[in-house]
């Protein structure tokens, strides 16, 4: 597919993994629609690849709100929302008597409730386009959307949902021009551990782990595909992830 004067909404879109998606889709002639709490980032994006194609609506995604103005400045600034790029989250990973559990729970509110919002406002624009419904949402799931390690439950769990409910999403739009898809990554070099005390670079033994352009190659492989391919799953793993 030729993505070319397309429109994408994309979520966490102010570092990592998002920032790098947006620049490459920018590069495949798509206008974007970026979002994230920190508006300077924004904007500074924005500035750099030319504000002619790009609107930033800076809010925190957990706002219930969020998700259909999203949609509605895109339709309005470029007339259409054609693929969402479901990727905002963050990560808690502790042992038991570790975890703060409130800290969970909100990572939950990000990671399952707030991409479980954006993804209904996505399905519900694609299945309004007229003639014919259209779109493409594309989830960033994990490899631990696919897989737990001790401690590492509470984040898992939140992935866990994204997987189940694109599987089923993807069940339920067989057969019409929506599609659902999950780019599953391992360790990508991003400010989601910034916090961490010991980086999991060092925690797993991944000295090289992956880039947040090697995910935006892997969004971008996704969404070019003919319209009679489909990629409901995209896992991509650093070279020396053994678990
Ligand atoms: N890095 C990895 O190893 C890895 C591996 C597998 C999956 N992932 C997933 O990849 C996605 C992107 O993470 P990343 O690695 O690129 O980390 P990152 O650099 O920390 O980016 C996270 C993005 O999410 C946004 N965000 C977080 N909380 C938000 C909130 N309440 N409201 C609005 N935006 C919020 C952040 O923006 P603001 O702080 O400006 O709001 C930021 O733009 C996440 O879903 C993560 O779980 C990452």
């Amino acid at each position: 597919m030729n993505l070319k004067d397309q429109v994408v909404v994309i979520t966490g879109a102010s570092s990592g993994i998002g920032d790098a998606v947006a620049r490459d889709l920018h590069s495949a002639g798509m206008r974007l629609v970026i979002t994230a709490r920190r508006e300077e980032r924004l904007n500074a994006l924005a500035d750099e690849l030319g504000a002619d194609d790009v609107e930033v609506v800076a809010g925190d995604i957990t706002d219930p709100a969020l998700p259909q103005a999203l949609i509605a400045r895109a339709v309005e600034r470029f007339g259409r929302c054609d693929i969402v790029f479901n990727n905002a989250g963050v990560i808690d990973i502790k042992p038991i008597d570790q975890v703060d559990i409130d800290k969970v729970c909100q990572m939950v509110r990000i990671n399952v409730e707030a991409a479980y919002r954006m993804a209904h406002a996505a399905l519900r624009h694609f299945q309004s386009i007229s003639p014919k419904p259209r779109g493409h949402l594309v989830n960033t799931s994990s490899i631990l959307g696919t897989k737990v390690r001790p401690t590492a439950g509470w984040y898992a769990g939140t992935k866990y949902a994204i997987e189940g409910l694109s599987e089923a999403l993807r069940m339920e739009l067989a057969g019409t021009d929506i599609a659902v898809s999950c780019v599953e990554p391992g360790l990508v070099l991003t400010e989601l551990h910034a916090d961490w005390e010991t980086h999991p670079v060092d925690l797993l033994d991944i000295p090289n782990p992956l880039r947040p352009e090697d995910i935006a190659r892997c969004v971008r492989f996704i969404l070019e595909q003919p319209a009679h391919v489909r990629i409901p799953r995209l896992m991509a793993l650093p070279g020396e992830h053994e678990i």
